[in-house]
C-alpha cells in the first residue's frame, strides 16, 4: 500500500521537485505538500497543500493526525550563507523542526522520516579529497553545526527509540525549476541564469574553489531510493555521504562557454569563500553504493546541457495555414 506522505518545505528548491516526483510515484492525494507560504502554480495545482510552520509543534501534529501521515520529508531549513547572517534563527529553525518530527516518530504518530544533511557537516580539519563517510568533523558554520548535531540526534533516536529516520549528506544541488535561497553552492545555479540573461557572471567564490555538486534529478532519485530501501539495508542512521561530481567555478564556466562562447566570468569572493573553503572538494560515497545501490547519473556535460535547455525561454510559434 502507498504511504501517506507529508513534505515540509515543499515550495523550496528540493521540496518542489520531490513533491511532484512522489505524487507521480504514489498518487497526488497520497502526498500532502506544506510550507510557510504557497508555491508556484505547478506545485499548487498538483495536489493537496497546507500552510504550515513546522516549528509550531501542535500545528504540525494537527496536520499529521488529520491526514493520517506515515512518512515525513523534512525539507525546510535555513542554508549556509543565510544562517551566517542569522545564527540563532538558523539554529532554531533547523533544530526545532527536526525535534518536532523525531518526537512524533518516537510517539509512533509517524512511521518514517527523511531528513537531509549536507557536506556542511565537514569542516576545515576534515580531509578535503574523497572525504570518507567517517572522518574528523569540526563544522565551522552555523548551518554545518546544525546538520552535524541533527545527525547525532537522528542516530540517537534510532538507537534509543527505534525511529526509522533516513538521511543523506547532499552536495551542492544544481537545478533550474525552483530557485534556491541562501546557499554557498548556489553560484552553480546563478551562473546559468546570468549567462543566459547577461552573458556574464561575477562569481562570489574564487575560480579554483572545488566543491561536490550534483544534478537535482540525481538527488531526488537518491532520496526516494533511500526511503524505499528495505530497512535492513539502512546501516547508517546518522547520514550517508552522497557524491556525483567535483566542480570549480572555472570548470563550470568552461562547460558553459562550449554552449555560449561569448560568456564571460570574473571573480569577487565574499564571505561565502570562507564557508566554501571549510568544505570538502570531493566525497567518497561507497557506503551508499554498497548498502542501497546508489549510483549517480549526470556528469558535468549533461548537467550543463540540461540547465541551458531548461532555462532557455521556449518560443511558441503559431502557424497560420
Ligand atoms: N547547498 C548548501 C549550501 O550551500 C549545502 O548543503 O548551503
Amino acid at each position: 500500500m502507498s504511504p501517506k506522505i507529508l513534505i515540509i518545505g515543499a515550495c523550496g528548491q528540493i521540496g518542489s521537485e520531490l513533491t511532484l516526483n512522489l505524487r507521480e510515484k504514489y498518487g497526488e492525494n497520497q502526498v500532502i505538500a506544506s510550507d510557510i507560504r504557497e508555491g508556484d502554480e505547478t506545485l499548487m495545482a498538483s495536489g493537496p497543500f497546507e500552510i504550515l510552520d513546522a516549528t509550531n509543534t501542535s500545528a504540525l501534529e494537527d496536520v499529521i493526525l488529520h491526514y493520517d501521515i506515515d512518512q515525513v520529508y523534512l525539507m525546510a531549513a535555513m542554508l549556509s550563507a543565510t544562517a551566517e547572517k542569522f545564527p540563532m534563527k538558523g539554529w532554531q529553525l533547523n533544530m526545532n523542526t527536526l525535534f518536532n518530527v523525531l518526537n512524533l516518530a518516537k510517539d509512533q504518530k509517524i512511521k518514517q522520516i527523511f531528513w537531509p544533511s549536507s557536506i556542511a557537516v565537514f569542516g576545515p580539519s576534515t580531509p578535503k579529497e574523497n572525504t570518507p563517510q567517517q572522518t574528523i568533523m569540526e563544522p565551522s558554520t552555523v548551518y554545518g553545526i546544525s546538520k552535524q548535531t541533527g545527525e547525532r540526534w537522528c542516530e540517537y533516536y534510532h538507537k534509543r527509540y527505534g525511529v526509522d529516520v533516513r538521511s543523506i549528506r547532499y552536495p551542492g544541488l544544481i537545478s533550474y525549476k525552483t530557485q534556491p535561497g541562501g546557499g554557498t553552492t548556489d553560484y552553480a545555479i546563478e551562473i546559468f541564469h546570468e549567462a543566459l540573461k547577461h552573458k556574464k557572471y561575477t562569481c562570489f567564490l574564487k575560480e579554483n574553489t572545488a566543491l561536490p555538486m550534483m544534478y537535482m534529478d540525481d538527488a531526488i532519485k537518491a532520496t526516494i531510493q533511500i526511503m524505499s530501501a528495505p530497512i535492513e539495508q539502512i546501516k547508517i542512521r546518522s547520514s550517508y555521504n552522497l557524491s556525483a561530481i567535483s566542480l570549480t567555478p572555472k570548470k563550470l564556466s568552461e562547460a558553459i562557454k562550449k554552449h555560449l562562447p561569448e560568456f564571460e566570468i570574473d571573480y569577487k569572493p565574499d564571505f561565502r569563500q570562507a564557508i566554501a573553503d571549510s568544505w570538502p572538494a570531493s566525497i567518497d560515497d561507497s557506503p551508499a553504493k554498497q548498502d542501497w545501490n546508489w549510483k549517480h547519473q549526470f556528469d558535468l556535460e549533461q548537467i550543463t546541457e540540461k540547465m541551458i535547455e531548461g532555462l532557455t525561454p521556449k518560443v511558441s510559434i503559431d502557424y497560420d495555414y
